[in-house]
């Protein structure tokens, strides 16, 4: 193809592929296949790899992120980030409305809109295109997060239609959808990491990841509702976002004119309920003057503007009796409260259960079995006790004493000072710490050994494993004894069991159960230090060099590795076959061994992605950001600034790509 029709046809897919990716993202009214849209997207990114010479960072095909990481630049905000007001009642509405008549002559219209339970972001757009994105920060600076957000799909990158100002500025929330929201926090749990809380949390925590990859998976989404420029369109806010929607942003199609405080409180009605059908959190509505004009002779208070108020919807809660507390044992040891309540309807769904947390907060609450209490759904997985309804609480119940011997063992529990929860030492005999730490290890993301928690139990019963070494030494004869297992399911769990011995390094270090080492730490561990003699030896100054290694998690290791019963273990899985050091065979050569380099920038020849590749299978680590650490800086073309000043006074020598190449013996 000659360089002319390259230009072209990578033009038409880059408009083609940007109405799609509307039609799907904003509208939810895809008009071709997944399929066929990944066929666009792969022309589309052939195309440039072959012509890089229309290269633009803007392209459909750049929304995938990079694993490099950035620190945020810290930038001003062309108009201060402002909150709002918050009222919790009607009467407190009816006030702003009196102050606003107060200020204001004549009729005015508001505006109610739905208040976005996300992160505050700021769009900035200059000639059509996106150039820049911004958080909040102080209000006045806010990070740089242009780089996460271009792979949120509902944003535009290149405005449509026609009508926008030259520049301007375009404010609205980040969030994540509840089913989004669920299925990350599933997986984190596969993981070994903490669930996020609630989507709000877990929206603002994706925005400021380091690695804009990751943040391109977890499907973010925005809802714009404040534009702001030196040549407004319209007068009205209502008039202007109506404009901005046909250049494709997301604006919510629930936002009304009313002519009334009173129209603003049957909005208010309406939505309390019809929130809950919402496929995303809103925690209120937000009412605000629609006329520009009258908004300026309003103006702002320090904080807020006086034409927006914010009225907060109260958490849903329902009341029922606490009829009992049991206690849950972890495969670590750790005891958790949970209350079993008399069922009863809390936001769509019947609860017969809520967590306690831990010894303080049945303290705090004074909680006692027979009272009745206050439930509430605050987005977490599962619902919490809130309160107790003193009105109802008879006055002969018992307070309530947490166990102090293990409800399984009998061992007495340990709380560790500075800790929340209790523990039960006896990690070697107590049966659920055991069963619990058999079926970590063969879960799906670990050893992938398959077997039912039912059969972990059968076997744990039946006294033929007592731990996972155990696993290693089932016989098929000993599994056909017993009533569960048939000639087929007995010989498919020894052919797991076998197979689970090629399971690679990283996973088997993430199945041990170390504390704090979910599977991203366990992969890092794997990688920098390559083998488990390694890890065991590693003292804390070693492992918390390693990045994202920090304090809680080295201690965790070194605590391992000094228990007696985790070397017996481990000696015996060593004995038994499973990999224990990362394989080397993927290694082209040892010529990084032990370099940390961090790549900046955008590249001629290699991807950022292929050249990680690159430093990986030479034996060295691509750190994701600058540090005394870092041996070199591979840097690109237009690479940050902030970047390049850290490197220059930290003295890192600087490479090119070519002479990257020469080192690792490609040029
Ligand atoms: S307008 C100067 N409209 O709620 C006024 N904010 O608690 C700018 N929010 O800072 C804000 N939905 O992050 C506005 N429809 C909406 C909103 C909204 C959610 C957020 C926003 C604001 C915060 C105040």
């Amino acid at each position: 193809m000659d360089e002319n029709s390259a230009k072209n046809q990578i033009l038409s897919l880059r408009h083609e592929l940007n109405k799609h990716n509307y039609q799907y993202y904003v509208l939810n009214n895809p008009l071709i296949s997944d399929f066929e849209f990944d066929k666009k997207m792969n022309e589309l990114d052939r195309l440039e790899k072959e012509f890089p010479q229309f290269a633009d960072s803007l392209s459909p095909t750049q929304r995938v992120g990079s694993d490099i990481s950035k620190e945020f630049e810290q930038i001003p905000h062309l108009y201060p980030m402002l909150s709002l007001a918050n009222t919790y009642s009607k009467e407190e509405l009816l006030d702003f409305d009196k102050r606003i008549r107060k200020l204001i002559e004549g009729e005015f219209e508001y505006v109610a809109e739905l208040k976005f339970d996300g992160t505050a972001i700021g769009l900035r757009y200059k000639n059509g295109k996106f150039e820049k994105a911004v958080t909040r920060g102080d209000g006045a600076m806010g990070d740089d997060v242009s780089a996460n957000v271009k792979t949120i799909k509902s944003i535009p990158l290149v405005l449509q239609n026609s009508g926008f100002p030259d520049e301007f500025e375009i404010r609205g929330e980040i969030l994540l959808p509840h089913s989004a929201f669920e299925a990350m926090n599933i997986e984190r749990l596969e993981n070994d990491e903490q669930a996020f809380a609630n989507p709000r949390n877990a929206a603002s925590g994706t925005l400021k990841m380091q690695n804009s990859g990751e943040v391109a998976k977890r499907k973010l989404d925005c809802f714009l509702y404040y534009l702001l420029s030196e040549n407004l369109p319209h007068d009205g806010h209502f008039e202007n976002l109506s404009l901005a929607k046909s250049w494709g942003f997301k604006i919510s199609e629930h936002s009304k004119k009313l002519k009334s405080i009173n129209e603003v409180f049957e909005f208010i009605d309406f939505w309390n309920d019809e929130r809950k059908k919402l496929p995303f959190d809103i925690d209120g509505i937000v009412v605000k003057i629609n006329s520009k004009r009258l908004q300026d002779e309003l103006g702002f208070t320090s904080k807020t503007p006086r034409w927006a108020t914010s009225y907060k919807f109260k958490a849903e809660q329902a009341e029922t009796k606490l009829v009992s507390i049991d206690f849950q044992i972890g495969r670590t040891g750790a005891i958790t409260p949970v209350a079993n309540l008399q069922p009863v309807l809390l936001a769509g769904t019947t609860v017969k259960r809520a967590s306690l947390h831990n010894a303080d907060i049945i303290n705090e609450l004074d909680v006692r079995v027979g009272d009745f209490v206050y439930v509430e759904k605050g987005g977490e997985i599962i619902p919490k006790i809130v309160g107790v309804n003193l009105n109802k609480r008879n006055e002969t119940l018992p307070k309530f004493e947490f166990i102090e011997i293990c409800p399984s063992c009998n061992t007495p529990l340990v709380r560790e000072d500075g800790e929340a929860q209790h523990y039960c030492p006896n990690s070697k005999n107590c049966a659920p710490q055991i069963k619990g730490k058999i079926e970590h290890f063969i879960s799906r993301k670990a050893m992938n050994i398959n077997a039912a928690e039912a059969t972990v139990d059968l076997l744990f019963q039946n006294g033929l494993i007592r731990n996972v070494a155990g696993l290693y030494e089932l016989k098929k004869e000993q599994l056909l004894i017993l009533e569960r297992f048939a000639e087929k399911s007995a010989q498919n769990l020894i052919e797991s069991i076998e197979e689970s011995k090629k399971v690679p390094f990283e996973r088997v270090l993430f199945a041990m159960g170390i504390r704090f080492v979910g599977a991203t730490v366990a992969k890092i561990l794997a990688k920098s230090l390559k083998n488990i003699h390694a890890i065991m030896n590693a003292n804390y100054e070693q492992l918390t060099q390693i990045e994202e290694i920090g304090e809680r998690i080295a201690q965790s290791i070194i605590a391992f590795f000094n228990a007696d019963e985790n070397i017996e273990m481990l000696n015996k899985l060593i004995a038994c076959g499973l990999q224990f050091e990362i394989e080397e065979a993927s290694l082209s050569s040892n010529i990084l061994d032990g370099k940390s380099i961090v790549i900046s920038g955008t590249f001629e020849k290699y991807s950022r992605e292929e050249l990680k590749k690159l430093i990986e299978t030479n034996g060295g680590k691509n750190a994701s950001s600058v540090s005394k650490n870092t041996n070199f800086l591979l840097a690109g073309e237009n690479m940050g600034p902030a970047k390049l000043e850290k490197v220059k006074k930290l003295g890192v020598p600087i490479i090119s790509e070519n002479e990257f190449l020469k080192m690792i013996g490609l040029l």
